[in-house]
């Protein structure tokens, strides 16, 4: 099938979630990603965060054909080779005592809010008073299930689904006397990403992340860090909330987890995990063999590959390069982000809508989001020339569209 007879059928097939641009890949290799006439494409999106390896990467080829000949699946029933040796990996680098496994960031997330109710339901056993209420923050996105839903800000994302779980509030982002007026014993966590993802690449600060830890510290409520996106290497630290030195009771991981291979998972503290018994929680291909191989391949090619400080050096070339453009162009407004994990504001969404587009027909990937802002999510194994290529073309990109700047914001782009 060529990609004209995909999208064709497709229309007619697919339950119509997505917008997807009109390219079709069929392979890649390091950074670049190959499509069906053999045009090769800088990736500096990664699948959104996934590919954290790239394309290729042998580590994660070797994991996947060893484990396939092996065991691809037993069901969490029986015990295999692969958990406890992630699970110690992941303890480790966390700060973490317990792991959950499951297959997606939205899955990961909804763990974690299961074991803060469960959590808060044994305290309220034991005499305490913590209710159920969850605080969330404004441009947060956490996921597409109910309870991910219902923590996720954006209405558009969560309105036509209602009733979502209930008990949500919304706090202003970074406002911390809104945080202190809406926190009461009544809350059972505070749910926060340390650098908003879909959001539009939004850093909390260093004083909201430390209120939010010392409000939970005040009633017994437990602090979720979801780093499902910034998670696991990408901002140049294995989780962006060791940037604060702050010590979240839970946190989530996905999308780069398995390097491609669907992977979540919950970590947590043993005071929230204390909370769980078996049977009320689970799931059948949450932790399976052929994701644990590959998990614990990415965690170790990254150890010894010292990718973390790789992350940190091209990450600063890379924001220190977008300032450079930010001086060079009115249009760009912000430059935010922390290792590989960036994004540019422009004041167009219409600017930042063709810039994207036009990338693409250069044959850079990039991504928007939040209307107006370019966000950067490669492969952690990018090096500074493919920055250079990058700027190059967003230079001339942003020259070409000057027109655009200014504009009034365009039609939104749906968060695949
Ligand atoms: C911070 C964050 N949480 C949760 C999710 C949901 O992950 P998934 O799409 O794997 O369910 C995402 C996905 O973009 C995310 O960025």
């Amino acid at each position: 099938m060529n990609l004209a007879s995909i999208q064709a059928a497709e229309s007619k097939l697919l339950l119509n979630t997505y917008e997807r641009s009109p390219y079709l890949f069929v392979s890649g290799k390091g950074v670049f990603l190959e499509d069906e006439t053999g045009a090769q494409f800088l990736d500096l999106l990664s699948g959104i965060g996934v590919s954290a390896l790239g394309y290729g990467h042998p580590a994660v080829e070797q994991a996947i054909a060893q484990q396939s000949t092996r065991l691809l699946h037993t069901s969490n029933l029986f015990f295999h080779e692969g958990t406890a040796n992630l699970a110690l990996r992941l303890a480790e680098i966390s700060g973490m005592d317990r792991v959950f496994f499951c297959n997606s960031g939205t899955e990961a997330w909804e763990a974690a809010l299961k074991v803060a109710r469960a959590h808060a339901t044994k305290a309220r056993e034991d005499g305490k008073r913590l209710g159920t209420k969850f605080l969330a923050l404004e441009h947060s996105f956490h996921g597409r299930t109910m309870g991910s839903v219902a923590t996720t800000h954006k209405e558009k994302y969560r309105l036509p689904f209602a009733p979502v779980m209930p008990d949500v509030e919304f706090v202003r982002f970074n406002d911390i006397a809104d945080l202190r007026v809406k926190f009461s014993e009544d809350v059972c966590g505070i749910c926060l990403e340390a650098l908003q993802g879909e959001g539009g690449i939004n850093p909390v600060s260093q004083e909201f992340f430390a209120t939010a830890r010392e409000l939970c510290n005040s009633t017994g409520a437990l602090l979720l860090v979801d780093e499902i996106q910034s998670g696991l290497g990408r901002t140049g630290k294995w989780f962006a909330y060791q940037h604060y030195g702050i010590q979240p009771d839970i946190t989530t991981l996905a999308k780069p987890l398995a390097g491609g291979v669907p992977m979540g998972a919950m970590l947590c503290l043993e005071r929230a995990a204390s909370a769980i018994t078996p049977g009320m929680h689970g799931t059948t291909f949450g932790g399976g063999p052929l994701a644990c191989a590959v998990a614990i391949a990415v965690i170790d090619t990254m150890r010894n590959d010292n990718l973390l400080a790789h992350i940190e050096e091209v990450g600063g070339y890379f924001k220190s390069q977008l300032q450079t453009l930010k001086e060079q162009h009115e249009s760009v407004v912000d430059v935010r982000g922390l290792g590989l994990m960036l994004g540019i504001e422009l004041n167009s969404a219409e600017l930042a809508k063709q810039v994207a587009t036009q990338m693409m027909e250069r044959r850079i990937i990039i991504n928007r989001t939040s209307e107006t802002v370019l966000r950067f999510l490669p492969p952690y194994v990018l090096e500074k020339k493919h920055v250079d290529m990058a700027i190059d073309a967003l230079n001339d990109t942003l020259k070409a569209n000057k027109e655009l700047a200014g504009v009034a914001p365009a039609g939104e782009k749906v968060h695949g």
